[in-house]
């Protein structure tokens, strides 16, 4: 059985009823339109704890004024009855009014570290102190041992942990891999936006990044490693099929500091482009021979 809870004293009447019972509670946060990518990671939560619980909440805060809150696809119904299919114990799914009671401009947030001013966070600015607001206050609310975060979103993933260690919260953060369609594209709820032109044009995104990981492969032997080359060329392979593109980053994968060409191992490439109006990420990790 698949409990919804509506409210913060439901929620916490069944975690107390849970933590009684001596179980080990998995949390799962979305913003639901559910996926793929999202039940790797509920099977990821089943695996590291007794007990799964998946909250299902649009986060206002995290979006700009200019983005797509308002039109965000939303399939709560068919979320709900496949998390039930897959025996998760818990959905919680509150209004905004609930997380937010007060002006949620004015309410007290996490800011993040100055990674999150940095790509994702330098084009959309707020973002992450959005995502670091809402998510402490997921991780409070449901005290769980253990939080599933997706890849995908390798730059939040880091903030998450970085927020995790500094202010102490007692939750192992476990990562799960990127899900991707058979034609290499990264599973996102705003896929759905594309239409079949504009899809087949988004493929460039994973294809550049593979492509420039075997560059780089290469180029460690002869130790022609310049990133801004490196980056500047992936840039026009994705300008070159119509894509408008924000960033092509070459990072370290721990801290996403800058990638010096002095080999760091591993490391993570991340970029941003845009199929006409859709902004699209992606990422790839990239181990070297030490
Ligand atoms: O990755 C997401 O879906 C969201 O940013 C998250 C972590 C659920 C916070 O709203």
């Amino acid at each position: 059985m698949t409990t919804l809870l509506r409210d913060i004293t439901s929620l916490r009447t069944w975690r107390e009823y849970e933590g009684q019972r001596g179980k080990r509670i998995a949390l799962v946060p979305t913003m639901g339109c559910l996926h793929a990518g999202h039940f790797h990671l509920v099977e990821l939560a089943k695996k590291a704890a007794d007990c799964v619980i998946v909250s299902i909440f649009l986060n206002p805060l995290q979006f700009g004024s200019d983005e797509d809150y308002q039109s965000y696809p939303c399939s709560f119904d068919q979320d709900i009855e496949q998390l039930k299919q897959r025996q998760v114990a818990a959905v919680f799914a509150p209004e905004s009014e609930i997380l937010y009671p007060n002006p949620m401009e004015t309410c007290t947030h996490v800011r993040g570290n100055d990674l999150a001013q940095s790509l994702e966070g330098e084009s959309r600015p707020g973002h992450f102190t959005g995502v670091l607001t809402i998510v402490a206050k997921l991780l409070n609310l449901v005290q769980a041992q253990v939080a599933v975060f997706g890849e995908k979103d390798y730059q939040q993933l880091q903030l998450i942990r970085c927020m995790v260690k500094d202010l102490n919260f007692p939750v192992n953060i476990v990562a799960g891999s990127t899900v991707r369609d058979s034609d290499g594209l990264a599973l996102s709820s705003r896929n759905r936006y594309l239409d079949t032109a504009q899809r087949q044009r988004a493929l460039a995104l994973p294809k550049t990044l593979r492509n420039l990981t075997d560059d780089i492969r290469e180029r460690q032997a002869s130790q022609e490693l310049n990133p801004d080359v490196l980056e500047w060329q992936a840039k026009k392979q994705l300008e070159k099929t119509g894509l408008q593109v924000d960033y092509v980053a070459i990072r370290a994968a721990d801290n996403l500091a800058a990638f010096n060409g002095v080999i760091h191992l591993p490391l993570r490439i991340l970029a941003a482009v845009y199929v006409d109006q859709l902004r699209l990420i992606d990422n790839i990790a990239l181990k070297l021979d030490a």
